[in-house]
């Protein structure tokens, strides 16, 4: 048996147990899964500013993923959603610019919006960062990143412009290459022109393909990244089966788990990673490092 899948296995028991015993007993033995803060540590700050970034920071949680998009003047900047409303005052600030989409605001008009307040008093004049900002932070703290290309569709040439800023701050040397920066997104096509157009990054599909269908991912693809609600431990293994473009067994980061009980269960399934907006919770869910 692979040594993965004999670590898999391993993990999967041990999982198992781990609903029946106190958890540091249960997963004795067990490696904890990478933990990456989504959006930052969002439970804590608001989701994709750098106070989020900071946030995961002070918690020592290393990995921390973001959404990238692109504003009307070809910036690109840090938000999840397709527009601003959710997350920042741009209702107030340009009431009359509905549906307030990023695509439809320039870089200057976001960053006068109020990204914290949504979130917390404390967190007033909170912005909404541009992809070098973040960057500039996670680098600042010595910390890794998963960047997710977010809707893709609307912002053609977004990735060729991402991996210029990525080369731009220093990030396609091969330390970061190699140790700190993964690309992610739900669309294929976006992750595939990553791929070929600077085939040393390293790529994570956002979904739960078929296994019929794992062949052709892998590739491009180091990581297939799922809901938790859709895996399982065959499935896990299965993923474990196929051999990425960089040489290594594809892994599981999967998302978004916040509870204790729920990262025991899908370390239990010999997940690689989770991504989740409480990283304390999650880390402190596994006994070691
Ligand atoms: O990184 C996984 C997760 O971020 C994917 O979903 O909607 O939070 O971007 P979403
Ligand atoms: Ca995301």
């Amino acid at each position: 048996m692979h040594a993965r899948a004999v670590a898999a296995t391993t993990t999967a028991l041990l999982g198992a147990a781990a609903l029946l015993l106190p958890a540091p007993a249960a997963l004795a033995g067990a490696e904890r899964p990478t933990i990456i803060a989504h959006r930052g540590a969002s439970a804590y700050a608001p989701e994709n500013t750098l106070a989020a970034v900071d946030e995961a920071a002070e918690l020592g949680i290393s990995w921390v993923e973001n959404d990238v998009q692109r504003t009307k003047d070809g910036e690109l900047v840090v938000l999840h959603d397709d527009n601003l409303k959710r997350t920042t005052d741009v209702e107030e600030v340009f009431p009359d610019r509905a549906p307030w989409k990023v695509k439809d605001f320039t870089a200057a008009e976001i960053a006068h919006l109020d990204a914290g307040s949504w979130f917390g008093p404390g967190y007033a004049g909170e912005r909404v960062p541009t992809l070098e900002q973040f960057m500039d932070r996670v680098e600042l703290h010595h910390q890794k990143l998963l960047l997710e290309i977010k809707n893709p569709d609307l912002y053609p040439g977004i990735e060729r412009q991402t991996l210029k800023v990525l080369g731009n701050e220093g990030w396609l040397d091969p330390d970061h290459l190699a140790r700190r920066l993964i690309v992610q997104s739900f669309s294929a096509d976006s992750i595939r022109t990553v791929h070929e157009l600077k085939p040393a990054v390293k790529i994570g599909f956002l979904g739960t393909p078929p296994v019929a269908d794992l062949s052709w991912y892998a590739t491009f693809a180091d990581q297939i990244n799922p809901s938790y609600s859709s895996i399982s431990t065959d499935y896990v293994a299965s993923v474990h089966e196929f051999e990425g473009p960089h040489g290594g067994p594809l892994e599981v980061f999967t998302w978004t788990v916040n509870d204790a009980d729920t990262a025991r269960l899908v370390g239990g399934y010999g997940v690689d990673g989770i991504i989740t907006n409480n990283p304390d919770v999650v880390r402190d869910a596994f006994p070691k490092g």
